[in-house]
Formats: C-alpha cells, structure tokens, sequence
C-alpha cells in the first residue's frame, strides 16, 4: 500500500504514561512526523506498568492532547494508525518476554525496518532493572539496528553513573547509547557555538584579557509540580546543574573543534571539565522555596534543595582567573534561561565620573528562552551638555528574523533516527561531570530558605559580593 518501501522504524517508550513522555516526548513526535509532512517515519509503542491495551493509551493520549490544544486530524491519524501499548503489569522476566513477543508481531505485521529505538523516559533508579530484563527478553536484538536512549540524569552521583555505564556497555556500543539533554536540541543553545566560531568580532574578545566574569541563569516559575516522587531525591543540581548548565558552560567556554562532528565536539567539551578547578563547598549555595515542603508528596523535613548558585574556574590559557557564576531554581521571580557575559572595564576612565565601570554596559546578554536573542550593552554620549553618558543596547531577536524555534524533543528524536549524536551527551562528559559535583552532594551545603516569586536566596547575592561581582541586571 501506501507505505510500502518507506523504513518505518519502531520506537519503543518506557514510562510511556509518565510526565515526560506526556508532555514532552509525545508532543515532540507529533511535531516531528508532522514536520515529515504526512511521512510518517516512526510507529510508537508506550510501554508502562499501567494495564492499558493499545485503544486504552490512545484514550489516554487523545484526552491529554485535547487538553493541551493538540488534537487535529494529523494527531487523530497518527494515535490511530502509528501508536500502541503494552502493559509491563509488574514487570517481570515473563512481562518482558511478553513485551518481545509484541514487539516483533508489531514490526512483521506492519512492515517495519527492524531498527528500534528504546527510549527510557525513567527515573533513574529504575533503569539498572530494566536494561536487564530488557536484554534478557531481546528487546534489544532487533532485525535492524538497536538505540538506547537515556534521560538526566543519568545515575546519581559517579559511581551510580560508572556502574550505570559499565552495565549499558555489557549490551550496547557507544555509538548505540543516545543520552539525552534536551538543553542541546534548543536551537539557542546549539547557537553558542555557530555565533562564537562564525564571528570573529566575539570571538576575538573571548577570553580572560576581556572577560570578567560569566554568569549563566536558568530560573524557572514553575514549582516540583506533579513530580514530587522524581525531584525531591534529586534536587536542583542533579535536575539542572550538572547536565543542562554544565552543558551550556561546555558551549560557551570550549575550544574550535577540529571538524564539526561528534568525536570533535565532545572532545573539546570533555576538555573545559576537565579544565575545571574542583568547586568549593563555600562556593556553593542551595535554597529552597517557601512552602516546598507543603507541596502534595514531599516530606515534612525535606532537605531537597530547589536553588543552587555556585561558582567555579577553568584553569586554561582561555579562562585562567575568571569566574563563572551558575544558577538555577524553581518558583523564581520569572521564567529565563540567559548567559551574561561582562566584559572588563575600560583600562582607564577617562570620563570619570561618568565613565564609573557599571554592570549594565560593557555586557552581552544571550538569551537562550524566552524572547531568544542577544543584547548587547554599551555606553554613549547624550546629546549636549553637561557631559553624560547613557547604556543603550544593539538587540537581536529569533522570532523577529525566523519565526517560531522548533522544538528541541523533535530535533533530537530526528538525530536519533539519523544516528547523529553531536547534540548527545559522552560517556566521558557524564563522568567528568559528577566527578565535579558528587564532592558537593556529599558535602551536603546548608539549604537557606527563599521566598517563592523572589530571585533566591541572598546569599546566592553574597556569594558574588565576596568575589567583588554582583548578578547581571539585577
Ligand atoms: C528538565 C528538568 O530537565 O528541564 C525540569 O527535569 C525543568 O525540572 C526542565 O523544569 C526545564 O526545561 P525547559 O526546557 O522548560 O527549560
């Protein structure tokens, strides 16, 4: 028929009801086959312990699409003739052989490459068990090539992520492995670097002679949500520190690749974690939002922090003296993720005292999400007399030049299906990574209470005034 000699590859969803596959990951292949415009490259299969058969999670889907202004034809068509369930029940050696079975009467019964993506949108603990069973049941022997993907964090602190690796690497090579960040499939993010090797104007000032200091913010309004279970064992480093920001600080702090290509790009990434200096525990703050422990599942007594602003140094030609100043947390004042860059002041102020090196000039604010773009500060004369200078800025703007972004999920399922893994994250960034923050989580920092709606704990504030800075735009 219609499909015939088109390679319709399965992708296989763990945790297919939960949060992420709901809200991102489902959503995202909507957009992405959509975007294949009306080539439908992938058929889903969700697997969850829920005890739904293939028309039950499509129930379950229409109604979730519906609520969130998704549900037109293409979406109708595609939950009808691309999606189908089967329930783990309790997830046993049995279930999973059940799953195998199911997996390959789909793939002969509809004609399918034999290539299969196994996409574990788990939370950490679980997917030691899972793998197993998995492979056990040849879940992961498929006609056609295997790819396993994996979610953030991936394990929980170095030896959890080691023990998680050696185990993936019993079943699977690397170029199998696909860890996701979906930081990386944000058009802006994957823009650190075309703008900095594209344009010789930054990049020429790119370094310790003019920079003074990095500061990279991902605040968000949103609290713990619906997620209790998930992010009060994990916490704000492990949910967006190590991996989202450490990802834009590789981004933003790395050398030229050789080529552009994955073995080249995460060479050099792996190379500033290395460069970085070991983070002290009073370099560290944690907080947690006013009412965090009133949220529905969350301990009375939990100590999870919500916020975490640090700073650390990389101890390169490039970086060698300047500080970078991270922070992220929930319940903030408003929803941003920016990286501020702040140039050095004027060797001399010939214009003093109008001249008085400030914070808001002399910056470029790259702004990753919302209103993506670049602004860059800079001071002028005002017109007349007496002498007075005034910050105005040079804006750019994404959607003014190209319309909406598309979504980062559907960018890399595309890269998935395309086995490109230059937006994926290397066994060796994962590592270095927790070998930086896992002295942090076992020094256990003091956790300073903040109003929800604020911009965290004053002593993230105080944390930049002991190194003479303060937050940019604050
Ligand atoms: C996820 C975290 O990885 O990223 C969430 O688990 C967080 O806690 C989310 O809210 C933020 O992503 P985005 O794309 O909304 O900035």
């Amino acid at each position: 028929g219609k499909w015939q000699g088109v390679v319709v590859d399965l992708f296989i969803i763990f945790g297919a009801t939960g949060d992420l596959a709901r809200n991102k990951l489902l959503p995202a292949i909507l957009a992405y086959t959509r975007s294949c415009k009306g080539y439908i490259p992938l058929t889903v299969l969700g697997v969850g312990r829920r005890d739904l058969g293939d028309n039950g999670f499509r129930d379950f889907l229409t109604r979730h699409f519906r609520e969130r202004g998704l549900l037109n034809n293409i979406c109708r068509r595609f939950l009808r003739e691309f999606v189908y369930y089967v329930g783990l029940g309790s997830g046993g050696p049995n279930d999973y052989r059940g799953l195998s079975k199911r997996v390959m009467e789909i793939e002969q019964g509809l004609g399918l490459s034999g290539n299969r993506v196994i996409y574990l949108a788990l939370p950490p603990k679980t997917i030691p068990d899972v793998v197993e069973e998995l492979v056990a049941a040849g879940v992961s022997r498929g006609s056609g090539w295997t790819r396993i993907v994996l979610e953030k964090p991936f394990g929980y602190d170095l030896s959890s992520s080691e023990t998680l690796d050696a185990l993936l690497h019993n079943y699977f090579k690397e170029d199998q492995i696909y860890r996701i960040d979906h930081y990386l499939g944000k058009e802006t993010v994957q823009n650190l670097l075309f703008f900095r090797f594209s344009n010789v104007v930054f990049e020429s000032l790119w370094n310790r002679d003019w920079i003074d200091n990095i500061q990279i913010t991902v605040s968000e309004e949103i609290g713990v949500g619906s997620r209790a279970a998930y992010y009060d064992e994990i916490g704000a480093l492990r949910d967006m520190v190590q991996n989202h920001l450490i990802q834009i600080l590789t981004l933003v702090a790395m050398e030229m690749p050789t080529t552009f290509d994955a073995p080249s790009v995460r060479y050099e990434k792996v190379k500033v974690l290395r460069s970085i200096q070991p983070i002290l525990p009073e370099d560290v703050v944690f907080g947690q939002y006013r009412g965090y422990t009133d949220e529905p599942g969350i301990p009375k007594d939990s100590k999870c922090e919500t916020y975490s602003a640090l700073k650390l140094e990389i101890s390169n030609l490039r970086w060698q003296g300047v500080p970078f100043f991270l922070r992220t947390g929930k319940r903030l004042k408003r929803r941003v993720t920016r990286v501020d860059v702040v140039f050095r002041c004027t060797p001399r102020a010939l214009f003093k005292p109008f001249d008085a090196c400030s914070l808001r000039s002399n910056l470029l604010t790259i702004t990753l999400q919302p209103d993506e773009g670049f602004d860059l500060f800079f001071d002028v004369k005002m017109p007349g007399q007496p002498i007075r200078l005034e910050t105005q800025r040079l804006s750019f703007r994404y959607e003014e030049a190209f319309g909406e972004l598309p979504d980062p999920y559907g960018t890399l399922i595309g890269d998935i299906l395309a086995g490109d893994q230059t937006l994926f994250v290397s066994a060796d960034e994962v590592r270095d990574s927790w070998r930086l923050f896992t002295p942090i989580l076992e020094a256990r920092p003091k956790v300073f209470p903040y109003e929800p709606g604020s911009n965290g704990p004053i002593e993230a504030d105080e944390l930049l005034s002991r190194f003479g800075r303060s937050w940019a735009g604050s």
